[in-house]
């Protein structure tokens, strides 16, 4: 039997203090994850033991320790072009449509929900660079939102090492996107520039946001409760406009949440839609 040295009560307490804060369920099983990453924080923090940090975590007094500790939790796994599919019915499908509907303010909002290190949001600002570079006098406005702090600052920086490039970028935009920043490469300002990253937490009250044309909410639904995602799916329903899409993870639906969102088939892949 493989033992752990977070106790039970241990591992009981974080998980409370981990659900409470961000709605992550962490099931049994996930000693091991919590426990290494308990430890990473506690290193960052110059802490002697993980006894140490769930003393000072139960004390409730060090706010900045208790968002690491949030953070070292969340799955910050992401890539360009995740999935491909979704990425093409947007250029081929959806943006076309928005862009040929009678729309006097000539506005595109799109939102990357929990954007992780930036690679979501960017790959859509490539796409719109790409493809519907035409657009003048569109006020285009893309939002990447995250619960990591840490995530957002690394978003916002745009700095990617070679490992991370290699992860879905076409050679050809990474050529036209990026300079080089010593071992690592810089996404361009001109790109940095189109998007306005935030940190937001889902499971918390929403700060106000403009209406939506997309949403991308995209592999984060799947750590949730599902009266968790009911509540986050009610709210993205007020904020989609009228024909707005959203777009979840290849492993997420709307099926048995919620049945105001019609269930769209395009392209091989799954969008939503909220019915009329
Ligand atoms: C697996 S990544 C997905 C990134 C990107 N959407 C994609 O599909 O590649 C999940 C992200 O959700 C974020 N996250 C987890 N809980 C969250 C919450 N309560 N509010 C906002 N973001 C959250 C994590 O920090 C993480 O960066």
């Amino acid at each position: 039997m493989v033992t752990f040295s977070i106790s039970r009560t241990d591992f009981e307490f974080i998980r409370e203090f981990v659900k409470s804060r961000s709605a992550i369920v962490l099931d049994d099983g996930k000693e091991y994850l919590v426990e290494s990453r308990l430890l990473q924080v506690a290193r960052k923090e110059s802490l002697d033991s993980l006894e140490v940090l769930i003393q000072k975590l139960r004390l409730g007094l060090d706010k900045s320790l208790q968002e690491s500790v949030v953070d070292a939790m969340t799955t910050n796994e992401t890539s360009w072009f995740r999935d491909l599919r979704p990425f093409e019915i947007l250029r081929e499908k959806i943006l076309p449509e928005i862009f040929a509907r009678n729309n006097p303010q000539a506005e595109l909002n799109i939102w990357s929900a929990a954007c992780s290190s930036g690679q979501e949001p960017y790959t859509i600002a490539m796409i719109l660079k790409e493809h519907f570079a035409n657009k003048h006098g569109w006020n285009i406005n893309i939002l990447g939102c995250d619960l990591s702090g840490e995530m957002v600052s690394r978003a916002k920086e745009g700095i990617y090492s070679k490992l991370e490039l290699n992860r879905g970028l076409p050679a050809l935009l990474m050529v036209k996107y990026f300079e080089q920043e010593g071992r690592n490469a810089r996404i361009k300002k001109e790109l940095r520039d189109m998007i306005d990253y935030r940190q937001m937490n889902l499971v918390k009250p929403w700060p106000y946001l403009p209406k939506m044309d997309v949403i991308f909410l995209r592999n984060v639904m799947i750590y949730f409760a599902p009266e968790v995602k009911r509540e986050i799916l009610r709210k993205i329903k007020t904020l989609l406009k009228p024909g707005g899409y959203l777009l979840l993870g290849a492993a997420e639906t709307t099926i048995n949440l919620d049945d105001s969102f019609e269930v769209m088939r395009l392209n091989r892949t799954t969008c939503y839609k909220v019915r009329e």
